[in-house]
């Protein structure tokens, strides 16, 4: 049988009430005196008061205490209360909100573990803007991309932690306007980087957005790509236009009359096979070079004699060093190693690099090839004593149409792209190919792995 506080506090009335009518009854019959009469129901009011107080305040002084200790995030603590009344439900209720406020905030805690793995995790970079632009969270990509620490960017002004103005602007627009924003902006990071920055509003229940949260996406190389792309269809264009328009200039020319002298025409049909065999040379090149491209993971290796390559080159290259008077000579190291490689490829490397030797090297000069083991590869070189290359061109002689001089590149038949196939063909092959030049010659030299 359950009481609740009503009705125990009703039976100690009547037990009072009881006490009374028991104590009057016992001084009317002269039982007792007045004096006992009062003083027994002092005391026993006291002691009723007492019990009554004692069941009611104490649970709810713990209790409130509990429910303090709650407050200030003890979650674990429960009430014991065996009251078996409305104290009681009022413990049991408390104790089930407060593992109720134990299950969510395990939920939260999740929630926020699993968004901090992801924001870690991110390749791009996060940050986060109070409403007073300044900031309250970045993630680690962030931190390495602008060299700054969390600790010591939180709370400052976006404009202190990452020093541009575009972006300054663009979160401020954002924050002010809380529409979502996104904007190609060049960062200094100390490279000049671009950036695709997203920025939107973090929008809570008030009117005023809380803050501004923006991603930001390095896109510098594609970019970078895109220009390559460009410059090499207009170098493309460029280079085929330029012998088309020769020839039919020679072409207008012929017709308008030249073709009567037999001296002029002659003279001009070889200016137009000429031409037509670097716009060959140019074609066969390019595709060559695409081929490459396509079939990075297709190259079919087998252990090449380097030996046998440099003696075939070096042959096919012996009329055109005598027609300059070039020395063109071969040293290889006595039985040295195979390398794995395609032979065709390797030797179309050495063909342009002692065609280029060839080429840019006054007559009477030399040109030499070898091929020792150093390190645990294969090093061919092919050494001129040609003009050399300008120390400044040397970072873009491996780029596609890159010519030093291109006047005197065209003159030869040079359409720059000799140099863009050997650095294909050797990165194909896992191995570097270097150069080294100065006024009084050039050695360029590519190393392979050993077979
Ligand atoms: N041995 C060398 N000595 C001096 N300059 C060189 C030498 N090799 C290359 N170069 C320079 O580097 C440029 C690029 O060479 P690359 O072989 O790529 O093109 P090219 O010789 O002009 O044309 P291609 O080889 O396509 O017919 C040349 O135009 C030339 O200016
Ligand atoms: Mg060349």
């Amino acid at each position: 049988m359950r009481f609740g506080i009503k009705s125990r506090t009703f039976f100690s009335y009547i037990a009072l009430l009881l006490i009374f009518i028991f104590l009057m009854v016992l001084y009317d019959n002269n039982i007792i005196s007045v004096y006992a009469a009062v003083v027994t129901a002092i005391i026993s009011t006291l002691l009723i008061i007492y019990i009554t107080l004692e069941r009611l305040v104490k649970p709810l002084e713990e209790i409130t205490q509990t429910a303090y200790e709650m407050a200030g995030g003890i979650l674990k603590k429960e009430i014991m209360v065996q009251a078996n009344d409305e104290i009681d439900e009022l413990a049991t209720s408390i104790n089930f909100m407060a593992q109720q406020l134990r299950q969510n905030m395990i939920m939260m805690g999740e929630e926020r573990n699993r968004a901090k793995a992801i924001l870690d995790s991110m390749g791009e970079g996060v940050i986060a803007l109070d409403s007073e632009s300044r900031v309250i969270m970045i993630n680690p990509a962030l931190e390495k991309r602008f060299k700054i620490s969390r600790k010591n960017s939180l709370g400052k002004k976006v404009i202190e932690v990452i020093r541009n103005y575009e972006l300054d602007k663009l979160l401020r627009q954002v924050l002010h306007n809380k529409e979502p924003l996104s904007r190609e902006i060049t960062i200094v990071t100390p490279k000049p980087t671009v950036f695709k920055v997203h920025a939107t509003a973090l929008i809570t229940n008030a009117s005023t957005p809380a803050g501004v949260v923006a991603l930001m996406r390095d896109i510098t190389e594609r970019r970078q790509l895109d220009k390559m792309r460009t410059d090499f269809v207009a170098n493309v264009s460029h280079e085929l236009r330029t012998p088309l328009t020769s020839i039919n200039g020679f072409l207008e020319t012929l017709l308008d009359g030249a073709m009567d002298e037999p001296e002029t025409s002659k003279y001009f049909l070889g200016i137009m096979k000429k031409e037509t065999d670097r716009l060959n040379r140019l074609i066969d090149d390019l595709l060559k070079l695409s081929q490459l491209e396509n079939n990075k993971t297709k190259l079919e290796k087998r252990p090449v004699d380097i030996s046998q390559v440099i003696n075939q080159v070096k042959e096919m290259f012996t009329y055109q060093a005598e027609a300059k008077s070039i020395k063109l000579t071969a040293k290889v190291m006595e039985n040295i190693p195979c390398v794995m490689g395609e032979r065709e490829l390797l030797v179309q490397v050495l063909v342009n690099l002692v065609d280029n030797a060839i080429k840019y090297t006054p007559e009477e000069g030399s040109v030499a090839i070898s091929a020792v083991v150093h390190q645990s590869k294969v090093k061919v070189s092919v050494n001129d004593t040609g003009f050399g290359i300008p120390a400044e061109s040397l970072p873009r002689l491996f780029e596609r149409f890159y010519r030093v001089d291109k006047a005197r590149s065209r003159e030869v038949g040079g359409t720059g792209l000799g140099l863009a196939i050997v650095k294909h063909v050797i990165e194909l092959h896992e191995g570097k190919v270097e150069v080294d030049s100065s006024p009084k010659g050039t050695e360029f030299t590519f190393s392979l792995p050993m077979g």
